[in-house]
């Protein structure tokens, strides 16, 4: 069984009331889970950190740390941001910091790090010009955007299903991109 390690990332979308299933389908198919949430879904979420904590047997991160404070987390061997809200897509396309996840994602695509995303945004969100440049931005960096057929298909507003979002896609393409660094060596 693989050890690799997933940072599986989320931002405030209502999909996270089902994060810790997620959690439980990741390590099913081997991998260490670190969860990292943008503030917005740290505080939605603030009730059940602690229960976050003990199943993945890591931190639960949201911000940045202070200059000289350890990460305690290991390295990822793929970082899956998902559900992406309109926001956090949005400022990690354009190299925008805006909290800590983001920021990671950011840095991670100049290391080369493999990254699918799977955002959540309704049809309204998904009208804004920005979130189609954002995706195409997005997967010219080579990050698995997962948007459209085979991925998040935007819903009509006020008719959004959280249980129903496709966490097993997400995990699907991060058990690909596993592989795929597998089979290029730099495992
Ligand atoms: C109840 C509720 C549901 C929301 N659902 C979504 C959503 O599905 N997609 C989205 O992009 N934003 C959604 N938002 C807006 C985001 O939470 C908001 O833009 C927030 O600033 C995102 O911050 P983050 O990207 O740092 O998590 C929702 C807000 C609320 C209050």
């Amino acid at each position: 069984m693989t050890t690799s390690t997933l940072y599986l990332f989320c931002a405030a979308a209502p999909p996270i009331d089902y994060v810790a299933g997620a959690i439980e389908d990741a390590q099913a198919r081997g991998w260490t889970v670190c969860l990292g949430l943008t503030p917005t879904a740290a505080d939605w979420l603030r009730d059940h950190l602690g229960g976050l904590e003990a199943l993945t047997g890591h931190p639960v991160r949201s911000a940045y740390r202070r200059p000289g404070e350890e990460s305690m987390w290991p390295a990822p061997d793929v970082i899956c941001f998902a559900p992406v809200t309109a926001n956090s897509l949005n400022a990690w396309a354009l190299g925008l910091t805006p909290s800590w996840p983001v920021g990671v994602v950011v840095e991670a695509v100049g290391k080369g790090t493999p990254m699918v995303a799977m955002p959540c945004v309704n049809q309204a969100l998904a009208a804004h010009p920005q979130v189609d440049r954002s995706v195409a931005a997005l997967r010219e960096m080579g990050v698995t955007v997962l948007y459209g057929e085979g991925g998040w298909v935007p819903n009509p507003s006020g008719q959004g299903r959280p249980s129903a979002y496709p966490w097993h896609l997400a995990l699907d393409a991060a058990d690909l991109r596993l592989r795929q660094r597998e089979a290029d060596g730099q495992a």
